[in-house]
């Protein structure tokens, strides 16, 4: 066997450099180069190819059956994963530490066990003591759950290949796993890469689910598990913001189905509930007609999800005013901002400005703008927006709506929610949603006017001029 040489690896993104940098030259993280052995594995000019066997080639318009699925039953997971985990597939499980993975996968395999699948479920994190009054309390303990406490690849491989195929395997988690085929310490990079690497190839062999979870930290002491999204077959990422109990579950990569579904669940004591309707979670709690809340009508993936964006526009009694921003890009509100001021009259420069989107969830969408815009506004004028109404459009800089994507699924969510109104930039997809009133907007001076002529005394008093 070559000897081993060393070799730095970062610990972020995988890439190799021959000597220790304090940044890393391929992503340009800090402080995430360690070094590691190579594994003795031979590389460079020099060394004959070994002789090999010829492979089957295949027709690329052969027929192919669907890749055979087993569905839990948990219509929120099997959604994301496009029907159900995909047999002889390997999937990557992200999020950040105590967001609920392993409650998540916990539920998932005893309703998988309760369907007759055979389920293993590696814990490499938690002794099979802690597992079990885990499951106790989810109360999914009398499933046939197969517990297995070990890290060591060889080891878990073996035990698996020596009893009834499984039809899924856990591993939880993936920055647990070692191999004696690797001389590097645990968590490391290549230690997670060689395991990632055992584990994926049981599945194709075996024909087994196999679902890793990976942390995701911030930290570049623990291996990311970037480097082990390229090598599944999908990435599913578990979301939440803390403090709120609310979870979706994202599909970023999927080899066998959409990534542009979300699953959304619920935090509660008897672990996670699923939540067949986001919108009514997120408004639940909404009071009815005050200042400065804004409805957005919002797509996650193919979802309409109707959210409340919260503005508060005070006086500020300091030089630079403030503006502070949860769920939302702060980039994109002084664009708002700024348009407001150009293009509508409305004078924000002497007030700190807060938003805030209800419960914890965050928008990425440019749709928003219009909803952000109006709340901003009715904050402003201290007059709350027409009640039931919904909004969603782009605004560009040149202060005119641009329609978004998707406007009929919008609609119909707005419309099955009960609101009565929907203001939105574009022609109108009026057949899409027949008991809404539309109203259809060109420009964000268009808004203002209109919230001018409905609240006229408080819009005036503020100091609000439509043009
Ligand atoms: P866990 O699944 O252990 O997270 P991860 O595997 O992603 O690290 O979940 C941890 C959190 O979930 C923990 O803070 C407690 C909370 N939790 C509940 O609120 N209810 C429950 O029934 C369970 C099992 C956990
Ligand atoms: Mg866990």
């Amino acid at each position: 066997m070559p000897k081993a040489r060393h070799q730095f690896v970062c610990q972020n993104c995988g890439a190799v450099s021959p000597r220790w940098n304090g940044r890393c030259e391929a992503c340009g993280e800090w402080n995430t180069l360690v070094e590691e052995g190579d594994g003795g594995i031979a590389s460079g000019p020099g060394r004959p190819l070994r002789k090999g066997r010829l492979v089957q080639v295949e027709r690329l318009d052969a027929e192919t059956q669907e890749a055979p699925r087993i569905a839990s039953g948990i219509v929120e997971l099997d959604r994301v994963t496009g029907g159900g985990f995909v047999l002889g597939s390997a999937l990557l499980l992200g999020g950040d530490p105590g967001i609920g993975k392993s409650t998540l996968l916990m539920q998932a395999s005893s309703a998988l066990a309760r369907r007759g699948n055979c389920v293993v479920y590696v814990s490499g994190e938690e002794a099979v003591g802690q597992v079990r009054l885990r499951a106790q309390r989810l109360g999914c303990a009398n499933s046939c759950v197969s517990l297995l406490a070990e890290t060591n690849v060889e080891n878990i491989i073996t035990t698996l290949s020596a009893r009834k195929a499984p039809a899924l395997v856990i591993v939880d988690s993936i920055q647990t796993l070692w191999t004696e085929s690797v001389e590097a310490a645990p968590g490391t990079v290549s230690q997670l890469r060689a395991s990632a690497q055992a584990m994926i190839r049981y599945a194709k062999s075996s024909g087994a689910t196999v679902v890793l979870v990976g942390h995701v930290t911030k930290d570049g002491q623990i291996a990311g598990p970037r480097v082990v999204e390229h090598m599944v077959d999908a990435v599913l990422q578990f979301e939440g913001e803390g403090g709120h109990h609310f979870r979706i579950l994202r599909g970023i990569k999927n080899r066998f189905g959409p990534t542009d579904e979300i699953g959304v669940f619920e935090m509660s004591d008897k672990g996670l509930r699923e939540v067949a309707n986001p919108s009514e979670l997120f408004l639940g709690e909404r009071l009815r007609a005050a200042p400065g809340a804004a409805v957005f009508a919002a797509m996650e993936g193919r979802r309409p999800v109707l959210v409340e964006i919260q503005a508060l526009v005070a006086e500020s009694a300091l030089g630079t005013p403030r503006r502070a921003v949860v769920g939302w890009d702060s980039a994109r509100l002084s664009m708002v901002l700024a348009v407001l001021e150009a293009h509508c009259g409305v004078r924000l420069g002497g007030h700190d400005v807060y938003l805030n989107v209800a419960g914890g969830y965050r928008i990425s969408e440019p749709a928003a703008d219009l909803a952000v815009a109006a709340a901003l506004v009715s904050s402003l004028a201290n007059a709350p927006l027409p009640e039931q109404s919904v909004y969603f459009a782009e605004v560009s800089l040149s202060g005119s709506l641009r329609p978004v994507s998707q406007a009929a699924g919008r609609l119909k969510e707005a419309q099955k929610l009960g609101f009565a109104q929907a203001v939105y930039a574009g022609t109108g997809q009026k057949e899409a949603a027949a008991g809404l009133s539309h109203v259809t907007l060109s420009s964000l001076a268009d808004l203002v006017v209109d919230l001018v002529s409905t609240g006229a005394q408080s819009l005036q008093r503020a100091g609000v001029a439509g043009r």
